[in-house]
């Protein structure tokens, strides 16, 4: 079946309020690839995006790190077209090459229930790479099933689903510059 073709009009209303914006979120990244160059420098560093979610963020703290990287990108899914999780993990694309070589950091969009990052940990530690540190954009700590703790945490937000900035509602808004807030109510 054809997806129904969204009114701008509909899709602009969906766009509740702004939550972070790209001033904010440009600020965390500097702080970010600060980090990230004092712990890496002289070190084969892999920066790991997780798609699709991560590939704004990426895109924006690959350019503000200094150091000699390189960057690489897996797919997974945990989540369904729409707001709820599944709880199991698909690899739909995996990294193109071999990560024992490198000081790995994933860059992840968000951190919800932990059901996704807890298994992409496990199995990237499986496959031992030098060193093994997550990064997250954002996280939301209330909606937490499985125990994960990120390195680094760009922005703690509530329980409310947000949009923009890679982030979706049914492949929708990931390329909002801001996060904002998610308007369910018809
Ligand atoms: P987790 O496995 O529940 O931690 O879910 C992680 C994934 O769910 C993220 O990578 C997102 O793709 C998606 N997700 C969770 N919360 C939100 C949200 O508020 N907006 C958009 N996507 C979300
Ligand atoms: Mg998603």
């Amino acid at each position: 079946m054809m997806k129904p073709i969204l009114s701008t009009q509909d899709y602009q209303n969906r766009i509740k309020t702004i939550l972070i914006t790209e001033e904010e979120i440009q600020e965390e990244i500097k702080k970010v690839a600060v980090k990230i160059d004092a712990l890496y420098d002289g070190r084969p560093l892999l920066l790991v995006g997780i798609l699709k979610g991560s590939f704004v963020f990426m895109a924006d703290v690959c350019r503000r790190v200094s150091v000699p990287c390189e960057v690489a990108f897996m797919r997974v899914q945990s989540y369904f077209d729409g707001t709820v999780s599944s709880g199991n993990l698909k690899i739909l694309m995996d990294l193109d090459r071999d990560v024992t070589k490198y000081h790995v950091v994933i860059l992840e969009d968000i951190i919800d229930t932990g059901r996704t990052l807890a298994e992409v940990l496990k199995l990237l530690k499986e496959r031992n790479p030098l060193s093994l540190t997550l990064v997250t954009l954002l996280d939301k700590p209330d909606r937490r099933v499985v125990e994960v703790k990120a390195d680094h945490t760009l922005f703690t937000i509530p329980d409310r689903f947000v949009i923009g900035y890679g982030l979706d509602c049914a492949e929708y808004y990931r390329n909002l510059p801001y996060i904002a807030e998610y308007n369910s109510e018809e």
